[in-house]
């Protein structure tokens, strides 16, 4: 079992082995992913050597969320190029391996793109190869660096909303270092509250039905030591409803140009609830996660992911191996309506805080104007 201690005033790194690595072992280059699946009882890396390696590892949910998922595309056009591998056939792959997180696609388009400048420069394919392996390493810095800047607007958005400090955040998936080149989106909010002394609780919700917040964000939020409870989902609106809560904080996969937020199914029935309850919804994503060619809501592709993840109660394993790997909780041939993520209206969203800044109210005008200064098309 890798270390679960919750540990007060400890503030570990957020995993031991990176969440994601480029390697060039004399075999040649690999991408060496911590397998997500296998947490928290352990930390395994999961090597790559090519593209649909990894298109499995996006599917399998190895590797998720949506900033990580547009650093780990943008590296596996760089191994497919790396490699001597169709670099399209892999890009359109590898962009498609998920549909709703928009970073996938835009990190497989940078990494892409680069690869061919090169090539139109007149470079030979060792030299396009090393561009889109240099374009993939620079989107992971910015990622970081996009992440230590969520964190503080998004910190001082907090203080301003709760002059009172001592934050009781509730939380909906994993937002945390796990997802990010840095310290995440949302997580890393309460992480900056939590470092100052104002975060008082960060509520977890579980996360049904492959526990991305029991299994994630608990093992974060244990390694750093900050004061965390776990509940189900549908305890959420108890909670609520007992005064438990002064603000939500979620990722997002995909924010179209309407301010519509996609994320993590299970997040619109928390927004649903916060305006019942006057509390703040807040969204921290970096820009690359707005899409401006998605005019709104109804424009996006929810993935809808198979009927065993909610027929079966998953040892993390099964969610490689498939069906019939896990516990049936459900009479045999059960049908079941799993969509990956929801979609939450802008009028029921208090702010979406980017690198940026923030928007609130949330309206196209201003996510337009934020993307336009990050120079995000
Ligand atoms: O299916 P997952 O685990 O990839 O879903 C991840 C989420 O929904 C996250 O909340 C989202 O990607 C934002 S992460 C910064």
């Amino acid at each position: 079992m890798a270390d679960l201690q919750a540990r007060t005033g400890e503030d570990k790194r957020a995993t031991e082995v990176p969440v994601l690595r480029w390697e060039e072992p004399p075999e040649g280059p690999v991408l060496v992913l911590l397998d997500q699946t296998r947490l928290p009882s352990e930390e395994v890396e999961l090597v790559c050597t090519d593209a649909p390696a990894l298109v499995e590892a996006i599917r399998s949910l190895a590797v998720r969320g949506a900033p990580a998922l547009g650093i780990a595309g943008a590296y596996g056009v760089a191994l497919a190029a790396a490699r001597g591998f169709d670099v399209d056939e892999a890009a359109q792959a590898l962009a498609g391996a998920r549909p709703t997180a928009v970073n996938l696609s835009v990190g497989v388009r940078r990494a892409r793109d680069a690869y061919h400048a090169a090539l139109a420069r007149g470079g030979d394919a060792g030299q396009a190869a090393a561009a889109a392996l240099a374009a993939a390493r620079q989107l992971h810095r910015e990622d970081a660096e996009a992440s230590a800047r969520m964190a503080e607007h998004g910190l001082a958005l907090l203080d301003e909303l709760l002059p009172g400090g001592g934050h009781r955040i509730l939380t909906h998936c994993n937002t945390g270092a796990l997802v990010s080149g840095g310290e995440g989106t949302a997580f890393a909010v309460a992480l900056a509250a939590h470092r100052q002394g104002r975060l008082r609780r960060l509520w977890v919700d579980e996360t049904r039905p492959l526990l991305q917040g029991a299994r994630l964000t608990a093992y974060e939020a244990a390694r750093s030591g900050m004061a965390y409870t776990l509940l189900t989902d549908n305890a959420a609106g108890s909670l609520f409803a007992a005064g438990e809560v002064d603000a939500v904080l979620i990722g997002a996969d995909r924010i179209a140009a309407d301010g519509s937020v996609a994320n993590k199914v299970g997040s619109y029935p928390l927004a649903v609830l916060a305006r019942y309850h006057h509390v703040p919804f807040i969204v921290v994503a970096p820009v690359t996660t707005v899409d401006l060619g998605t005019v709104d809501g109804t424009s996006i592709e929810v993935e809808q992911r198979p009927g065993y993840e909610v027929t079966e109660v998953l040892a993390p394993q099964a969610q490689v191996s498939g069906a019939g790997s896990g516990i049936p909780v459900a009479p045999l041939g059960t049908q079941a309506y799993n969509p990956a993520f929801d979609v939450t209206p802008p009028e029921l969203v208090t702010a979406i805080v980017t690198e940026e800044g923030a928007v609130s109210p949330v309206t196209a005008e201003g996510l337009a104007e934020l993307c336009g200064k990050a120079g995000h098309a």
